[in-house]
């Protein structure tokens, strides 16, 4: 794809978001934010057993790249097992938004990533919490 491509991809990611609503039974919701702008995005995952992502949805406010890229996770992410979802990087962004978009704007072209990430940590603590009979850590004062 050429830059004007990736800007095109960007913008019907942005104008027309897929999976862009609240889950309710999420089985891991987490909430990621870019202090330096204070753009925001919520991942809501469903897991199955064989531990890949049955559901995905996300909510967000914030820059165009940003939430474009809550959109393209949400549509790749589906189906993904949870170490694959681990293993996506910056050469993942790089591909859906082009090289030049990802190096001037690396924060924006990973919030989404970084959040899917770590609600994929935090599914993974919350199911050995429960393996091992402790209870959920409680994370509403720490959710944006
Ligand atoms: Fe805030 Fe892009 S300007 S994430």
């Amino acid at each position: 794809m050429d830059r004007q491509a990736y800007i095109d991809h960007l913008l019907d990611h942005f104008q027309h978001p897929r999976s862009k609503h609240r889950m309710e039974d999420a089985d891991i919701q987490l909430g990621g934010g870019n202090p330096g702008c204070g753009d925001l995005i919520t991942i809501y995952l469903k897991v199955g057993d064989d531990d890949r992502i049955t559901d995905i949805s996300f909510e967000g406010e914030g820059c165009t790249i940003s939430q474009a890229g809550g959109s393209i996770l949400a549509e790749m992410a589906k189906g993904m097992s949870l170490d694959e979802v681990k293993e996506l990087g910056l050469p993942t962004m790089r591909e859906e938004m082009g090289e030049d978009i990802v190096k001037s704007r690396v924060r924006c072209a990973t919030l989404a990533l970084g959040t899917l990430q770590a609600a994929v940590d935090q599914f993974r603590s919350d199911r050995e919490r429960a393996r091992a009979g402790l209870p959920p850590v409680d994370r509403s004062s720490f959710q944006v």
